[in-house]
């Protein structure tokens, strides 16, 4: 493959700009280029100095690309959500524990067919690639035929995700539930298969703490320290009902975080959806041991489950990543769900700022998920995944920036009004997906 300029208005992040837009936390290039050899990033910066740092041969083999006064970002990274869970999107009327019986359980059911498996996988990573997003961290179902029909998708796309059987031995419909034995074969056979192959990894997947055994996350727990560089992704504290319930069976734990922590699956590379009732004690533990939230506003308000608060946990010391929760969350689009996360914001009082919010998008969620030195801006030698946006796509947007160009303006309004019709292109590895 050829080399590429790509020359847009280029911003990325190299930190969280806080409440305050620190200047020192991004790089905003209105006249700006990438240039990308081999699918990586060999410099960003004004268009002039990365032109001049090119050999005039090297130039002349290059692709250029030019997308005009379009906004060039790092490709947006969702830190929790669910395929199997695509058809599930907008199901009436229940709050958690009675939408994962009435609506999600039957539906993940339908994994146990490896082509269903296929057909869901292939559907999803063409949404995410659409609206922008080129990095998750994804659940799977409990059939490790699910497990390998989304790592061929996304190795056949190029991608670099994350995903994991979900290990679910108690509490759940027979035709859902493995027992110890079968998860640590299914889940052994899988990370063998799968992690560090390309840009994929293995991420040990215990549903939530009410569908394993103590016995099954103890497995858990020894799977992630097995090999290096495996994740955990699972639930904690986003419902009232839910938490109650692990209280109870799980009575010597101290809270609900508590349980994790027992079972080893608490610690780098771990990472908890929604954590929206969670005392100080756990949020402090989450901070000591390097443990990241995903932030799902979508999901928290259609489930009715609650309002996280962004603001405390970062002041906290949590690394947080936005998520789109998927189906519980309503979207694939990490603008709409920038959206929503701005709204439950304001409810605490602490208005997301758009700088940060991009950030989160970007960059935190790469380090949310300990993939930074990979990916989530564009510093010289990661991958060169990238996503460029339109922020006059849609009318709204047009007549809303009519008199400003001005980036904070421009990045809030595409978070309020922007969807995937803003997304002209996304790259992986610098090429252009077809989407
Ligand atoms: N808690 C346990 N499983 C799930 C799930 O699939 N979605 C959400 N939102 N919460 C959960
Ligand atoms: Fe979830």
């Amino acid at each position: 493959p050829t080399s590429q300029l790509v020359l847009g208005r280029v911003l990325h992040f190299l930190a969280d700009p806080g409440e305050q837009d620190a200047a020192d936390s991004y790089e905003y290039f209105p006249d700006g280029a990438l240039w990308i050899v081999a699918g990586r990033i060999a410099a960003a910066g004004p268009r002039a100095t990365v032109e001049a740092g090119i050999a005039p041969a090297e130039r002349a083999a290059a692709t250029v690309i030019d997308y005009g006064d379009r906004l060039i970002l790092p490709g947006l990274v969702d830190t929790h959500c669910h395929y199997p869970q695509s058809a599930v999107i907008a199901s009436f009327g229940r709050q958690l524990l009675d939408w994962l019986n009435d609506y999600t359980f039957p539906a993940e059911t339908a994994f146990a067919d490896p082509e269903v498996a296929a057909r869901t996988a292939d559907y999803f990573l063409d949404r995410l690639l659409a609206h922008g997003t080129t990095t998750a961290a994804v659940f799977s179902t409990v059939h490790a035929g699910s497990v390998d029909a989304f790592m061929a998708g996304a190795e056949k796309r190029r991608l670099r995700m994350l995903t994991g059987k979900v290990m679910m031995d108690r509490h759940a419909p027979p035709a859902l539930c493995d027992t110890v034995a079968d998860a640590e074969r299914d889940c052994l056979a899988l990370i063998e298969r799968w992690h560090g192959k390309d840009r994929l990894r293995y991420c040990v997947t215990p549903r939530f703490a009410p569908t394993s055994t103590a016995a099954q996350l103890t497995l858990a727990g020894e799977l992630y320290r097995s090999k290096p560089d495996l994740h955990v992704q699972s639930h904690l504290a986003e419902n009232l009902d839910e938490i109650a319930w692990v209280k109870s069976l799980f009575p010597q734990a101290r809270d609900y975080l508590d349980v994790y922590d027992r079972h080893g699956l608490l610690g780098p590379r771990s990472i908890y959806g929604h954590c929206i009732h969670l005392s100080p004690a756990e949020a402090a533990r989450m901070a000591e041991t390097g443990t990241a939230a995903a932030f799902c506003p979508t999901s928290n308000l259609f489930l009715g489950s609650g309002f996280f608060n962004h603001a405390a946990a970062v002041d906290g010391g949590i690394r947080v990543g936005l998520a789109t929760d998927v189906g519980g969350g309503t979207s694939f689009s990490m603008l709409r769900t920038l959206d929503e996360a701005y709204k439950v914001s304001q409810v605490h009082r602490r208005p997301l700022p758009p700088l940060r919010a991009w950030f989160l998008a970007t960059l935190g969620g790469a380090q949310a998920l300990y993939l930074d030195e990979f990916i989530g801006n564009f510093a010289v030698g990661k991958e060169a995944d990238f996503i460029v946006l339109d922020p006059r796509a849609t009318p709204e947007l047009d007549f809303r920036l009519e008199k400003t160009d001005e980036l904070a303006a421009t990045l809030f309004a595409l978070m309020i009004l922007g969807d995937e019709r803003c997304v002209t292109a996304t790259h992986v590895l610098g090429q252009k997906t077809g989407r």
